[in-house]
């Protein structure tokens, strides 16, 4: 035996404390591989670890109402609001100040203005435009992003165009390039069509190009499935309550796997910039494989519903919310995501300002 190894001592002092016990040694094994061994301090976890968050993988959505110095919460996401236009250039001076990229802007419309058509989605003053402009002004390096679907201007809360019954495909995504060019204009950085009507994207791309706005990016919302955890978010923005039926011949069935990496190709090969997968946790198997097939720059969406599956959890005391929040943060990065649009976007940046 060589004389670095005594039979007695104990390996070393970086040893968990247990190895110590007298009964432990009784029963060593003869281990080559520990894999507990780099895991037995927090410096030793650090160097080892294969993922890392920063806040250049947030992107924070928020929802924004009419009305001045207005803030309400919307009840199932606790600690969400509703905020005006005003309060949401306070809220992006968060977001430069917190070091976030980018802001995704969702309206609260009023009821009066929705109708059958959805025609105030193209109106240059409704309100997504006047916070894309208002945010702009104050702040022109930080990233806007903005939905490009009917949802939250339909009497009838669908993304498209309804006829008997049916959400009509092709008209609608004429209504989709003609909202695409209005939010574009009014300074969106980023479209981002989460309709998922079939040809949104190659229709939305030759839209911005005729009216000369290259250089704006399409996210796609390329895998996004039919999901009760957007419950919330329809709260949010009001659609919920009108809401008729549910959105299964458009969004994707939960059941499918292959048939969002088709999703995904054909809004590569249509010119998407990023693709997204929506919700995120619950399909982190179909992120990981968008990722690896693709190498785009795939992002995912911490949906509604999950954002208050855990902080409604945590609110009750039955988790850690801020563990919670973290962990199901690294899950994503772990999964492939290059970005995460998250509701949990200013905490987890004051987290990790905090070094966790
Ligand atoms: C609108 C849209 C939805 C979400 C983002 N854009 C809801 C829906 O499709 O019904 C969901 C986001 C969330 O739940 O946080 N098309």
């Amino acid at each position: 035996m060589p004389s670095f190894i005594s039979k007695t001592r104990p390996i070393d002092r970086f040893t968990p404390v247990d190895e110590h016990t007298s009964s432990e040694a009784k029963h060593r094994l003869p281990l080559k591989v520990r894999l507990r061994r780099n895991r037995k301090s927090e410096w030793s976890r650090r160097l080892v670890r294969e993922n890392t968050l920063t806040t250049d993988d947030l992107i924070w959505p928020l929802f924004i109402c009419e009305g001045t110095k207005h803030r309400e919460p919307v009840g199932s996401m606790p600690g969400i609001e509703r905020i005006s236009v005003d309060e949401a250039v306070r809220e992006a001076e968060r977001a430069v100040k917190l070091k976030i990229p980018a802001l995704a802007l969702f309206p609260n419309t009023d009821p009066k203005k929705r109708d059958e058509r959805g025609s105030e989605a193209l109106r240059e003053d409704n309100l997504v435009c006047r916070a894309l402009i208002a945010i702009k002004k104050e702040f022109p390096d930080l990233g806007l992003a903005a939905d490009v679907a009917l949802d939250p201007y339909t009497s009838h809360g669908h993304d498209g165009l309804l006829y008997d019954g049916v959400i009509v495909n092709d008209e609608t995504v004429h209504v989709l390039a003609h909202q695409a060019i209005v939010l574009a204009q009014a300074g969106a950085d980023v479209v981002a069509p989460s309709d998922m009507m079939d040809g949104r994207v190659g229709v939305i791309r030759r839209a911005l190009d005729n009216k000369g706005l290259t250089n704006v990016q399409i996210l796609a919302y390329a895998a996004k499935y039919a999901s009760a955890f957007y419950g919330p978010f329809r709260d949010a923005v009001g659609s919920n309550a009108t809401l008729k039926g549910d959105k299964r011949t458009y969004q994707m069935d939960f059941a499918n796997g292959d048939e969002a990496l088709r999703e995904v190709a054909l809004d590569i090969e249509e010119g998407a910039d990023m693709v997204m997968v929506k919700p995120g946790l619950p399909y982190l198997d179909v992120l990981w494989r968008v990722r690896e097939k693709f190498g785009m720059p795939t992002f995912v969406y911490q949906v509604s519903g999950e954002y208050a599956m855990i902080e409604g959890a945590a609110r009750n005391g039955w988790i850690d919310g801020e563990k919670a929040m973290m962990e199901s943060l690294y899950a994503f990065k772990r999964a492939g995501a290059d970005a995460i649009l998250t509701y949990f976007a200013p905490r987890a940046a004051e987290m990790i300002a905090r070094n966790h």
